[in-house]
Formats: structure tokens, C-alpha cells, sequence
């Protein structure tokens, strides 16, 4: 089955075709970050206006690249939530005028499903059940996945997202938007012994995470260091809050999979292009015998593939829309309510 997948919640505009789920035909991202850049993070009104601009052009790439017309194609899957509103309506509304028009099926698919999904297109081997852990730039999830379209969460932030801490403590350091990316390339310079980072203790759900603290802590530290006059040595910082992030989200990745007995981990996510969250997660479950995958660091951002893998598999358990879908802008995945397993 060969799906059309669109994505439009943020600032990329992508359309993809994906077979059965697993093999990416097409995957074409149009990205306005540098436009963003200007104003140092997303402008929601810009955002939707680009990506009313490019989804046609973006939807005929795609096809064109795989050699295919809309005849090909079997069914639409497109992002309906979360995000940015006007940014999904883009998506939604250009996906159910495909599907009106074709009279095929129409696959609603949830953002961070998607981002789970990715892991699919590279590992054929990864079959629920397992352990997903979602890192993006407004979520932070560890989530059981025990079929594809369950999604039971066992912990997630309770008010930052790391890559929010990477993008906002970047920001004061001087780096552009998106920061992470940069906050990892000085890391790689870095020296993370040089800082001492608060670590943050929550009471409660020990699957949580909190990144608040950390980021008002680095951004602090920053202003009163302008302030004196002092120049702080980022690299370094870099390092040192890289280095924090991955350790939290590796230590309660590591307890979490212990404490409900699972044996495959996935990272997903943009901030799973991270390359010290990736190597200390991979170290860690290396360690405690956990099989562990997650997706090259081309698949970790926002593409439409990841959101065609994930609509495969909602057809198949006959998740699909009809013209009264419309987007969201704030949604819980599909799954249970948040349950604490301790
Ligand atoms: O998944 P994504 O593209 O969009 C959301 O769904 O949020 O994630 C974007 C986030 C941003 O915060 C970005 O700075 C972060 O992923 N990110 C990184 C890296 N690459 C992207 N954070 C740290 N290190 C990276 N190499
Ligand atoms: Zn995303």
C-alpha cells in the first residue's frame, strides 16, 4: 500500500510516499528555518503563509521523485496534531482536498506518533512491543508502544521540552535559531567538567522530567555573567548541558524499560539528532542488554515519511477520517491516560 504522507505542524513543509509503512519511495522537506531565523524562533502567521506557498509544489516533488501520479497513491496521511494551528490547517485542508478528489482513504496521524514512526522506515526489525522515547522541540515522552497505534506514556516533561532547553538556553548563549543544533557542534569543543549544572529532583512519577530549571538556571547564569562583564566559555557550557540532558533522559530510559521489563528501546524525536543523547543512549542499553534503535540523524526532524510509516499502520487498524477532520492544536497520543507504573 502506498501512502501520501503531508506534514505541515511547524515550520517544514513535507510531503512524502511510503509503501506498506517501511519502504520510503519520496521524502521531500521544505524547511523555512533560515527565514524563522530572523526573528529567533517560529512565526506562527509566516510559517502557515510558507507552507500555503510550497505544499503544492512540495506534494508534486514528492510524486514526481517517485515517479508516480495521485493514481498511484492508495491513501493521505497528514500531521491534524499538535502544532502550530494555522500551520496544520495548511496540511489538513490540502490532504482532504486530495482525498475528495480522489475518493481514496483519508489517515489522520498525531505528530508524535509520527516522530515514533520514523524508527520503521530504517529498522525493519522493530515490532511493537517496545519502549519509545519521544525528544522533540515541544515534547519529551517515554511512552510503552505494545501495538502500532497504542501509545500508553510512562513519563514526559511536566513543563519544558528538552530541545525548548536546548533552543532557549542556545539563545542566550548567542547561537541562532534553531539552537540545538549549534549547542551540539560546540559541545563536540567542550569540556562538560567545567560546569556544574543543578541536577533536578521532582517527587512523584520517577519517569518525569522536568527541564525548567535547567534552562532558567543556564539563562541566569548567562545574564549575570553579561552583567559583570564576564565571558562565559560556551563551549564548555555546551557540553556541560548537553551532557545533563542526556544523562536524565538516559537514566530514566534505563529505569523505566527495567522496572516494565522490556527488551527494545527506540529514540525518536529532533532532539535524537543529538549526538550526545544518542551516544549515551545507545552506551546505556548496550550495558543492560536493551536492543537499541533510533532513526539517522535526516529522519530525527520534522519529515512527512515518518507521518505516511505511522498512517500505514492506522489504516491498518481502521483509523482513518473523513471531511470532518481538522486540526488540533494541542492532543494527547493515542493510548491510555498518563499512569504511573511504580
Ligand atoms: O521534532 P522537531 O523537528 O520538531 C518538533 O516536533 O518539535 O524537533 C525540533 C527540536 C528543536 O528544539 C531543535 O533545536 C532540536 O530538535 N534539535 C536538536 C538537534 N537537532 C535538532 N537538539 C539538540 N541537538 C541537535 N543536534
Ligand atoms: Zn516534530
Amino acid at each position: 500500500m502506498r501512502i501520501l504522507g503531508i506534514e505541515s505542524s511547524c515550520d517544514e513543509t513535507a510531503a512524502a510516499v511510503v509503501e506498506d509503512g517501511r519502504k520510503t519511495i519520496s521524502n521531500v522537506i521544505a524547511s523555512q528555518a533560515e527565514e524563522h531565523k530572523l526573528y529567533g524562533g517560529v512565526v506562527p502567521e509566516l510559517a502557515s503563509r510558507r507552507h500555503c506557498e510550497n505544499i503544492l509544489w512540495v506534494v508534486k516533488k514528492a510524486l514526481s521523485d517517485a515517479n508516480m501520479t495521485l493514481e498511484d497513491v492508495d491513501a493521505f496521511a497528514v500531521t491534524y496534531a499538535p502544532g502550530l494551528i494555522g500551520a496544520l490547517l495548511v496540511g489538513v485542508s490540502f490532504a482532504k482536498g486530495l482525498a475528495m478528489m480522489t475518493g481514496k482513504p483519508l489517515i489522520p496521524v498525531h505528530h508524535t506518533e509520527g516522530h515514533a514512526a520514523a524508527n520503521y522506515l530504517v529498522h525493519p526489525d522493530l515490532e511493537p512491543p517496545y519502549l519509545a522515547v519521544i525528544v522533540s522541540g515541544g515534547h519529551t515522552r517515554i511512552a510503552e508502544v505494545p501495538d502500532y497505534t497504542t501509545f500508553r506514556t510512562v513519563g514526559k516533561t511536566r513543563d519544558d521540552a528538552a530541545g525548548e532547553c536546548f533552543d532557549k538556553c542556545a539563545r542566550a548563549m548567542g547561537f541562532p535559531y534553531p539552537g540545538g543544533v549549534h549547542v551540539d557542534e560546540a559541545a563536540q569543543r567542550g569540556n562538560p567538567a567545567a560546569f556544574r549544572l543543578p541536577k533536578t529532583k521532582m517527587d512523584g512519577n520517577p519517569y518525569d522530567f522536568s527541564f525548567s530549571g535547567l534552562k532558567t538556571y543556564v539563562v541566569n547564569f548567562l545574564h549575570n555573567a553579561e552583567q559583570r562583564g564576564e565571558a562565559v566559555n560556551t563551549d564548555d557550557l555546551s557540553a556541560a548541558l548537553q551532557q545533563e540532558i542526556a544523562r536524565t533522559l538516559t537514566e530514566k530510559t534505563i529505569a523505566a524499560a527495567k522496572a516494565l521489563h522490556y527488551s527494545s528501546v527506540a529514540l525518536s524525536g529532533g532532539v535524537s539528532a543529538n549526538s550526545g543523547v544518542r551516544r549515551a543512549l545507545q552506551n546505556a542499553c548496550e550495558q543492560n542488554g536493551l536492543r537499541f534503535y533510533m532513526p539517522p540523524v535526516s529522519l530525527c526532524g520534522d519529515n512527512a515519511a515518518m507521518i505516511a510509516a505511522q498512517g500505514y499502520y492506522n489504516y491498518l487498524a481502521g483509523i482513518t477520517s473523513d471531511e470532518s477532520l481538522n486540526a488540533v492544536a494541542s492532543k494527547e497520543m493515542r493510548g491510555e491516560a498518563v499512569q504511573n507504573p511504580v
